[in-house]
């Protein structure tokens, strides 16, 4: 499916004779856009959107999230149903290549990632350049951009087969790579992948794993980490999608790119807020502290933030919190965490802000970043993985978008323009008659 064209936008400069008639294009579902692309040419003006709230930097088929409604579809497949029935190699898969695949198409992917989950061995001496508390996403930054340099000769991005290589490359190898960061920061052995293991049942494998016992895996444990997978995976446009897009738009070596996104997504506004919202609760420290926090985010002076609330495009419920929260009870129940302080908090928090019209006239919910560091504690991980477990998950949405961009017959180099504020042309001064 494409854009098509549905009528147009006519444009009318005022106080001029110069006008223009763009294209209005519609997609398969959601706002219609018009496309811009010869204003300047007919008016000499361009379009001001920064944060580009309300541009479209591409078309796409792989995500769409109605913000108002609370829904978010994985190449049309709602996140509930995936969340129920797929799971994450499934979904890595459906993001890739657009359909569900058959049973004998999910065995071979399954395969092909499998054979790329190692990592050379020269990599195991780049974590050694690190301190032993670097965060994790400073890691991940790191060593994956670093593979760039394993992977760069016989790269072509142009071509399908190296694309589809790498692709799997990524998938297969960031697990490693985030579970060996914080054997790291422990200061244990790194643990191999598992070929008989699952993806997500690999991950808590190299994690937790050590050599002096065997590791047992928790099916419910599992479970919720294939279902934080799946809910990680993909969410359109975002910042470090965005980022991933632009850097890979300039034909950049695609380890490089992902490496981007890993960097755009540690941000506090963006990927880094489950780390921030778990920093949060524990500043609060109790229910009855609540009032005081909130008054401190309502206060403007303060750039305090209600952190997992807020999202650019989700004025509704982030469907993805509904499911995690769901999850959340499910795992301590297993872990017999008969009532977590830090979920209670929570629930209590999301409670008032949701009666205050503060959050509510600016329609304010909870985002997938409130209640997943909740559940990541309860699973063992430190807070500072947090992040880097929603790093390892997004990659297969990044190489998606990656790839989808580069098989774009529209693709070109992204740049875009200014409003330009400075100084106009002036001469230089010498130093000598400077005040
Ligand atoms: C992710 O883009 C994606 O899809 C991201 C993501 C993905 O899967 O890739 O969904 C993952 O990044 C989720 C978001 C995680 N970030 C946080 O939880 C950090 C806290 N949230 C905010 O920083 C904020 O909500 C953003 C960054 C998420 C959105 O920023 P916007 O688009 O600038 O927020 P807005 O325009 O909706 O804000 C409207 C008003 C403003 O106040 P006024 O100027 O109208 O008075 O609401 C205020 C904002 O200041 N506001 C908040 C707030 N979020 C917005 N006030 C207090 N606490 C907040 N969290």
């Amino acid at each position: 499916m494409s854009a098509s064209a549905k009528g147009s936008v006519t444009i009318t400069l005022d106080g001029s004779n110069k006008s223009t008639r763009l294209p209005l294009l519609s997609g398969t579902v959601g706002p219609d856009v018009f496309d811009i692309r010869k204003m300047y040419a007919d008016l000499g003006v361009f379009t001001y959107d920064p944060g580009y709230g309300a541009t479209a930097s591409c078309d796409s088929s792989i995500t769409y999230i109605d913000g108002d409604a609370g829904i978010l579809l994985y190449r049309g497949y709602p996140i509930e149903q995936l969340a129920e029935q797929s799971r994450f190699l499934e979904v890595c898969y459906l993001l890739l290549n657009g359909d569900l695949p058959t049973a004998s198409e999910y065995r071979n992917f399954e395969l092909g990632v499998m054979r790329h989950n190692m990592l050379h061995e020269q990599i195991r001496t780049f974590y050694n350049g690190f301190r032993r508390d670097a965060h994790p996403m400073a890691v991940m930054c790191g060593v994956v951009g670093a593979l760039s340099a394993f992977y760069h000769d016989n790269l072509d991005v142009r071509d399908t087969e190296s694309r589809r290589i790498a692709a799997f490359r990524l998938i297969a190898k960031v697990p490693t790579i985030a579970a060996w960061a914080h054997k790291y920061s422990a200061g244990q052995p790194f643990v191999y992948p598992r070929n008989d293991l699952t993806y997500a049942e690999n991950f808590l494998y190299m994690f937790h794993a050590v050599p002096t016992e065997e590791y047992k895996i928790n099916p419910v444990l599992s479970k919720a980490m294939d279902l934080i997978l799946i809910l990680h995976a993909d969410h359109e446009q975002n910042a470090s999608t965005s980022t991933v897009r632009l850097a890979g738009s300039t034909g950049a070596n695609p380890f490089a790119c992902i490496a981007a996104g890993i960097a755009s997504l540690w941000g506090p506004a963006h990927g880094g807020a489950n780390e921030a919202v778990l920093k949060m609760l524990a500043e609060i420290g109790h229910t009855r502290n609540i009032k005081a926090f909130l008054d401190d985010v309502k206060d403007k002076d303060n750039q305090t933030k209600l952190m997992g609330f807020g999202h650019r495009v989700y004025k509704n419920y982030d469907p993805r919190a509904k499911i995690i929260q769901k999850a959340c009870h499910d795992v301590l129940a297993e872990l017999g965490i008969k009532d977590d302080p830090l979920l209670d908090l929570a629930m209590e928090l999301e409670k008032i802000a949701l009666s205050d019209p503060y959050f509510v006239d600016r329609k304010l919910y909870p985002n997938v970043d409130f209640y997943s560091g909740i559940i990541l504690k309860a699973m063992g991980f430190p807070t500072s993985m947090f992040t880097a477990l929603f790093a390892v998950a997004r990659t297969v949405g990044w190489v998606s978008q990656w790839t989808e961009m580069m098989e774009d017959p529209q693709q070109r180099i992204g740049r875009p323009r200014q409003l330009y504020t400075g100084a106009p042309r002036r001469d230089y001064v010498p130093v000598s008659q400077r005040g």
